[in-house]
């Protein structure tokens, strides 16, 4: 017989997660509010996609292709792939989501790193597993220590490259090694959600190592550089198999029609993510500097935000500074949760904004920025 409950009562591990807590929107009293805080773009989105998603709006009465074959079209010929091995999903985050549905349960462990994105530690205790936290070295994946971590209950290992909210990011041969010292049934999830604006020779965001491994995935994002975060849109490259899989259990209509089409245009517009991508460029280094030379520490990002950390001074904190800014219409992002209880991670935002968090910190520090 069951035992009978006075109320209905999730599985075991539920209410041991942590929700995710996302970034602050609102600064009351403040005239003119700048939003830092979620790594959104501030350029908006191609127009082509934004036609297309207008477009859109004249058959609403329609289902979506449960296949969203204009999309996968369109990303696989963008990047050379076969859409056979694309799978699109309602933002990057469900298609985490399903990863771990699929792949883990109860006595399994995915490795995730110390500050690294913090869906993976929720999906993976959703689905009854137990995340495994392992140190990273000057704020970046260490793939030694993600090694010495695996054991025979290790079925997902997830980085993010370049890493939320670090910015930092390992070169692929790094990616290389990691996946050469991983048993074959260990799924290795390359994401790379910041893929877009990485400006470096040694970095790949995963497309060659997923062709070549059974056993490697890469999760990519419409939210960030290609400005479409309302629309929910994030896609993943994989092996057919793990394609296959997930397939069974995603909704059947899991991406909306006008996310479809916005998706498909604005991916074939990459002279406008080359044109994000060098505004963030020239934002990430004057940013950086800018705020060195106020006395402050920042990690080196190759994304688009950066972290910024804090003396551990009376009014100098980074809860101090966060109220400061705040006061001013500025919205960083408090990043206590990812292990940084002293800094905060500003997204590259528009040009007035840039300059006044300049100005503002400056003030905040007693120097003239
Ligand atoms: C590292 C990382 N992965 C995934 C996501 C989720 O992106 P999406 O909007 O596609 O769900 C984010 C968003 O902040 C992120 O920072």
């Amino acid at each position: 017989m069951s035992i009978e409950m006075s109320k209905p009562v999730p599985r075991p591990g539920i209410l041991e997660i942590a929700a995710y807590v996302p970034g602050k929107e609102h600064a009351p009293g403040v005239a003119r509010v700048y939003k830092l805080s979620s790594n959104e773009t501030p350029l908006g989105a191609s127009p082509k996609a934004i036609a297309a998603f207008k477009a859109a709006a004249d058959n609403l009465e329609r289902y979506p292709d449960g296949q969203a074959r204009e999309l996968r079209g369109a990303i696989a010929a963008v990047h050379g792939l076969n859409p056979a091995n694309i799978l699109c999903g309602n933002g990057s985050d469900e298609l985490l989501g399903l990863l771990c549905h699929v792949y883990l349960g109860p006595r399994d462990e995915s490795i995730v790193t110390e500050h690294g994105f913090l869906i993976y530690k929720i999906q993976t205790m959703a689905a009854g597993a137990t995340p495994v936290v392992v140190k990273e070295k000057d704020h970046t994946v260490d793939v030694d220590s993600i090694l010495a971590a695996v054991t025979e209950k290790t079925k997902i290992v997830f980085i993010a490259n370049p890493g939320n909210p670090t910015g930092t990011y390992i070169p692929v041969s790094e990616i290389r090694r990691l996946q050469a010292g991983l048993p074959k049934h260990v799924i290795l999830v390359l994401d790379a959600a910041y893929a877009e604006y990485v400006r470096r020779n040694d970095y790949e965001a995963g497309i060659e190592v997923v062709s070549s491994n059974a056993n490697v995935v890469m999760t990519r994002t419409f939210s960030k550089a290609y400005g479409l975060a309302a629309l929910r849109i994030g896609w993943m490259y994989a092996p057919a198999d793990i394609v296959d899989a997930l397939q069974r259990v995603r909704a059947p209509f899991n991406m909306n029609a006008p996310a479809i089409a916005a998706g498909a245009a604005a991916i074939r517009d990459q002279s406008f993510i080359q044109d994000a991508a060098s505004f963030n460029q020239l934002w990430i280094e004057k940013l950086t500097d800018a705020f060195v030379a106020l006395g402050l520490k920042v990690t080196p990002s190759v994304a688009n935000f950066v972290l910024i950390h804090f003396p551990d001074a009376d009014g100098k904190r980074a809860a101090d500074a966060d109220e400061f800014l705040t006061s001013r219409g500025y919205i960083l992002r408090a990043v206590r949760a990812y292990g940084f209880p002293n800094s905060l991670r500003m997204s590259i935002g528009p040009e007035e904004a840039n300059r006044g968090v300049i100005e503002a910190l400056g003030e905040f520090m007693g120097r003239k920025a």
